[in-house]
């Protein structure tokens, strides 16, 4: 049948995973989906850049609104980050253009998630997340549907790759944190601007989504409390150790009598739970459910594989037909729905 035809906007870390992904599982995702899936036209700022995959057989547009609007394709990858700019432009363009959207945009998804979630639910179309929070777990898919039958009190997490990558060697290898830091932005996982790792603005926009999934509520990143580890030293994590425990940067998402509260902040967490074995780029999730009880996710946070896993996900529930509302609940429902919830709490 007819090909699923992809516009790639951003070929950075993730995008290259994406066109490798792709090329190196033509066949199987053609059986999986029974339609092959195909980039047909790319973005980027820089067209001759070195890269890890090949994307000169793919037609180039260097405005990535053009792209979104570009009639040949149905659905718009984009991989080009940032809350506000040409990412949001794009994903607003191919949204009423009425484009199924494929993003791992967490800035831009806790600044403007419910508009955007209005936007695709009015036109019908699909605005999937799976990339944008925690890399390669699946945990959007974890809360939007398998479980959507619970009331959530609580989730949790370690949402940040560079800052674990960061807090891990530092404890094993004794090293200060402008050299690991480093090391995390030479693999490629950390921001374009490493400040929102290391000041914990990542964690609290990934918080965010979880926090709307999870709760039903519209996505507050301003209502995060939000403190980073750029003030942690060797002395902190050796006087932690000391006690028995292990400094981690959490994000955490609880129902109150109050309303819902949002932290990020590092914590020190007790060194044998699970929590605290999480190690190095990895990232974990913990989500609480009252019939299911307490669930937990580990994972590769970031990185391009793992990231290009969960955008791949995304786009084959397209080929399969698959469109949910993007936050679970109706987004001009998301306010109603809140103070049913926090009632039959
Ligand atoms: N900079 C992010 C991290 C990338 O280190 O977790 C994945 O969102």
């Amino acid at each position: 049948s007819d090909p699923l035809k992809l516009g790639l906007a951003g070929i950075g870390t993730v995008g290259t995973g994406l066109v490798q992904l792709i090329a190196a599982r033509a066949d199987t995702l053609a059986a999986k989906t029974g339609r092959p899936i195909e980039i047909v036209a790319v973005s980027a700022r820089n067209k001759r850049k070195k890269r890890g995959a090949d994307v000169s057989k793919m037609r180039f547009v260097s405005d990535p609104v053009a792209l979104a609007n570009d009639p040949e394709i149905d659905v718009f990858v984009e991989l080009i980050g940032g809350e506000d700019g040409p990412a949001k432009a794009a994903v607003e363009a191919a949204l009423q253009a009425g484009k199924h959207v494929v993003t791992a945009n967490k800035a831009l998804l806790a600044h403007h998630g419910p508009a955007l979630a209005a936007l695709a639910e009015k036109n019908g179309v699909a605005l999937n997340f799976e990339g944008a929070v925690a890399g390669g777990i699946p945990v959007v898919k974890a809360i939007r549907e398998g479980l959507q039958g619970n009331d959530i009190t609580r989730v949790f997490g370690i949402l940040n790759g560079t800052c674990n990558y960061i807090l891990t060697k530092m404890e094993r290898e004794g090293r200060d944190f402008a050299d690991v830091l480093k090391e995390a932005q030479e693999q490629g996982y950390a921001e374009a601007d490493p400040t929102f790792d290391v000041g914990g603005f990542d964690t609290a926009h990934k918080l965010s989504l979880l926090t709307s999934l999870a709760f039903g509520t519209k996505t507050r990143f301003d209502a995060v409390y939000v403190e980073g580890i750029e003030t942690i030293t060797p002395t902190d994590i050796e006087a932690a150790t000391d006690l028995g425990y292990r400094i981690k940067l959490l994000g955490v998402a609880l129902r109150t009598d109050s309303g819902i509260e949002q932290r990020v902040h590092p914590t020190m967490v007790p060194k044998d739970t699970a929590i605290a074995n999480v190690d190095g780029v990895s990232n974990c999730v913990a989500i609480d459910g009252d019939f299911v009880g307490d669930v937990m996710l580990i994972g590769p946070g970031a990185g391009g594989g793992p990231t290009a896993s969960a955008v791949m996900s995304d786009i084959i529930d397209i080929a399969r037909g698959i469109v949910l509302r993007p936050f679970g609940v109706k987004a001009t429902n998301l306010k109603a729905y809140k103070k049913a919830a926090m009632r039959a709490h």
